[in-house]
């Protein structure tokens, strides 16, 4: 199986940011409605199609782990106001578009999305489609908490369209389960998958957690195991961001119970061997996926994207948020909305916009970016694709970075051609900390700070 020496995983198993944007977000200021306003005017002169990303932030109860903008709640009367919201916004947004802009990808996430009632996607799906059309081929895709679900409640969303979904499972093990306070049987969720399936579902992905209370190796490979028999397109296996201080919730979790490093590593290790064992490619960071399936296609061509959804196979869009948290990404800026619901509420119906945070990206951001994504999504950097899309030269730009470089190369994480570099297997372990080389606001005395979680 594969394995790291210890004094590597000191040096570069560090903590560090995800890298979902660049600059990341706690590198973003304060912006009022006029800000937004021009940025989001240049949408409409862009010939980039859409993808929108909508939140829905509500859970029937609260998983104790959970990292996400998730609101806890047991009246459903709430998604009916909250809807009511995101149609303003959507229809608001509308009107900075061009006339027959496209849809390539729309994603629900959450929260739990499938806490919403059918007309309340009905009125959603109606909003969008009064401004906008699909493109050919268009993904339409939505996070499901496999406890929650309703009876017929995929058939529906097969038939408004949707046609990708991810099932969160976690764990399988019983204990884990309760000390995590999310008990989901292995049946309950093999009966969603093969319903998916039935459907015509594309795409199905698995979310795994690994760093979680009482995992072993023993119980993960367990775990692991019944996960391959159900195959899965897709699997995210996420390391635990364990930040008490941050999420409060957190602290039901005793961390005498939580595996220590050395196991951590153990169970990614053990991930990347039994998936790949198992005909899974390792997309990167804490993805897999079936040969066939799209993600994995994208990576072998060298087209894969990251953007807040995670990995994406859908590239050349401009991102749209709608809804609390959510966050949009378009040409050289980032925009992010209120994140407390009753602000959001409050700004939609005020302005008709939520935004309160953002960036407009400088020169040397969007070099940086255009690295980050290469490395993160490729493992491969083109020098030369580099001097055409920014008219100089690699080595000139980042000569402090090329020196650290050859550190990385003598520790075996990358290797450095003259035209190009790429990322070893090990290296590929500590994707974020090679990525944060090239960060120009991690160590700067002005930059925010801001705890993340372990890279790996
Ligand atoms: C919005 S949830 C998925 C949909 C649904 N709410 C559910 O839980 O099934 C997104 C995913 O983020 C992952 N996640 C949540 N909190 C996390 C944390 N603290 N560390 C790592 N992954 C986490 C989980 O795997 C979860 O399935
Ligand atoms: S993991 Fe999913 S279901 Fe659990 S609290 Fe978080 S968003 Fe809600």
């Amino acid at each position: 199986m594969f394995q790291i020496s210890p004094e590597l995983i000191d040096r570069y198993g560090v903590a560090g940011p995800r890298y979902t944007s660049y600059p990341t977000a706690p590198i973003w200021h304060d912006i009022d409605r006029s800000t937004q306003v021009k940025w989001l005017e240049t949408v409409r002169s862009s010939q980039k199609p859409l993808s929108f990303y909508i939140h829905i932030p509500f859970c029937r109860s609260r998983c104790y782990y959970c990292g996400c903008n998730a609101l806890v709640s047991r009246k459903q009367s709430q998604s009916a106001t909250y809807v009511d919201y995101l149609i303003s916004e959507l229809e608001q947004i509308g009107k900075y578009q061009s006339p027959g802009k496209q849809i390539r990808q729309l994603h629900f996430g959450g929260g739990t999305p499938t806490f919403l009632l059918d007309e309340e996607f009905e009125k959603i799906l109606k909003t969008i489609q009064s401004t906008f059309s699909f493109e050919t081929g268009a993904e339409i895709a939505i996070e499901i908490d496999p406890r929650t679900l309703r009876s017929n409640q995929l058939s529906f969303l097969s038939q408004l369209g949707f046609n990708r979904l991810s099932l969160g499972v976690q764990d399988f093990d019983r204990s884990v389960q309760t000390a995590i306070n999310r008990i989901q049987s292995e049946a309950m969720t093999f009966d969603h998958l093969q319903t998916a399936r039935s459907l015509g579902f594309q795409g199905i992905n698995f979310d795994l957690i690994y760093g979680l209370p009482f995992q072993t190796l023993d119980s993960f490979r367990q775990t692991l195991a019944s996960v391959i028999k159900m195959r899965p397109d897709r699997l995210a296996v996420y390391n635990f961001g364990y930040l008490p201080n941050r999420m409060p919730h957190q602290k039901k979790i005793d961390p005498q119970s939580l595996p220590d490093k050395q196991t951590r590593l153990s169970l990614i290790f053990e991930a990347i061997h039994q998936l790949t064992e198992a005909g899974y490619d390792y997309i990167g960071m804490d993805h897999f996926a079936l040969p066939d399936d799209e993600l994995s296609v994208a990576m072998r061509n060298r087209t894969l994207n990251r953007n807040f959804m995670g990995y994406t196979p859908k590239t050349d869009v401009d991102l749209m948020g709608v809804g609390m948290t959510a966050i949009s990404e378009i040409g050289g800026y980032f925009m992010q909305n209120e994140k407390r619901i009753r602000t959001y509420q409050t700004q939609i119906s005020e302005t008709g916009l939520a935004a309160c945070r953002g960036m407009q990206l400088n020169t040397d951001d969007l070099m940086r970016k255009w690295v980050i994504r290469r490395i993160i999504c490729h493992f491969y950097l083109s020098f030369s694709e580099f001097r055409a899309e920014f008219n100089t030269d690699f080595k000139t730009c980042f000569p402090s970075e090329i020196e650290q470089l050859e550190k990385l190369q003598q520790d075996g994480l990358l290797e450095v051609h003259k035209d190009h570099l790429t990322i070893s297997d090990t290296g590929k372990i500590f994707i974020r900390t090679i990525c944060m080389l090239f960060d120009a606001y991690i160590n700067k005395e002005d930059t925010p700070k801001v705890r993340y979680s372990n890279t790996v």
